[in-house]
């Protein structure tokens, strides 16, 4: 079998069409969406997130400020930051990139951020919401990955996904959504003594562990929906995900590429939470 591809670029190119749609109308109301994205230090990476993340706004037609600050920023001044910002009429989603420099706690600054305009789902409140059923804001990258799923028209309802990792930007919400969806869900991670056992059951496999060849074709039922969330490097420099492509896509019946999987739907589920947070402001 050759799994067919899940294409996240195409996808989003769809989705951020109807995000410039919605975005023009609530503008030609008086309310066009802005995100305030705020950078502390010089992390090159980081650089590079915020830059594409702004771009996406502007192509969107979305309103954004990148706010950069030196890593010698103190909490305070962050949070004062981020207070301003809370208050601010014309910032309807607030992003604070992590990592933050270490002598500021990035749970205080995300706590600090008001749940109305928490576009990255990292709030407590957010992620207490999406525990118990409540509205709120999703974490962009297993937000997107279920948009990924309906794309394909595939139901969780009544499957069974695994999900392997648990941070708490991708796969405790990824579980979270996957319940919600009515799939059966199994967590596996570090401490999981075996992982194939887990994953050839499954229908649903989301690798976010942030490490090369974490599934391979063996650890694969026939068939499966095979969502790589891993951004990482090969011995060349290549950018790879944390499935084994090759292998996976003989066996899987779909499959996420990287680069051009879930990565831009990141991006793409960052803007619809700022359209949303922008529209609910607007009612
Ligand atoms: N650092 C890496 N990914 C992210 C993200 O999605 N949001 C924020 N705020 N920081 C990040």
């Amino acid at each position: 079998m050759t799994a067919q591809l899940i294409d996240g670029i195409a996808l989003s190119r769809q989705l951020r069409a109807e995000v410039a749609l919605r975005t023009q109308a609530l503008a030609a109301r008086g309310h066009t969406p802005g995100l305030a994205v705020v950078l502390v230090g010089d992390n090159p990476a980081s650089q590079v997130y915020v830059r594409n993340k702004v771009k996406a706004c502007h192509d969107a037609g979305l309103h954004s400020v990148l706010e950069q600050y030196p890593a010698s920023m103190s909490e305070a001044e962050l949070l004062a930051r981020v207070h301003a910002l809370n208050e601010d009429p014309s910032i309807h989603g607030i992003l604070v990139q992590l990592p933050l420099p270490a002598h500021i706690d990035a749970h205080k600054v995300i706590e600090a951020i008001s749940p109305l305009k928490d576009v990255d789902g990292f709030h407590v409140g957010s992620a207490g919401a999406l525990m118990v059923g409540q509205p709120g804001f999703k974490p962009c990258t297993p937000y997107g990955c279920m948009k990924m799923l309906e794309s394909i028209g595939y139901s969780p309802k009544g499957r069974h996904a695994v999900v392997i990792g648990r941070s708490n930007i991708v796969g405790k919400p990824m579980a979270m959504l996957l319940l919600a969806a009515n799939a059966t869900v199994t967590v596996c991670h570090s401490a999981t003594p075996d992982l194939a056992h887990h994953t050839r059951q499954a229908d649903i496999v989301v690798a976010a562990v942030g490490r090369r060849n974490v599934l391979t074709a063996d650890m694969v039922k026939p068939g499966a929906v095979v969502i790589d969330v891993g951004m990482n490097r090969d011995e060349q420099g290549k950018l790879c995900g944390d499935v084994d492509f090759a292998g996976v896509s003989r066996v899987a019946g779909w499959i996420t590429p990287v680069p051009g999987g879930v990565g831009p739907m990141t991006i793409t589920m960052l803007l619809v939470n700022t359209l949303e947070a922008a529209e609910r402001a607007a009612r």
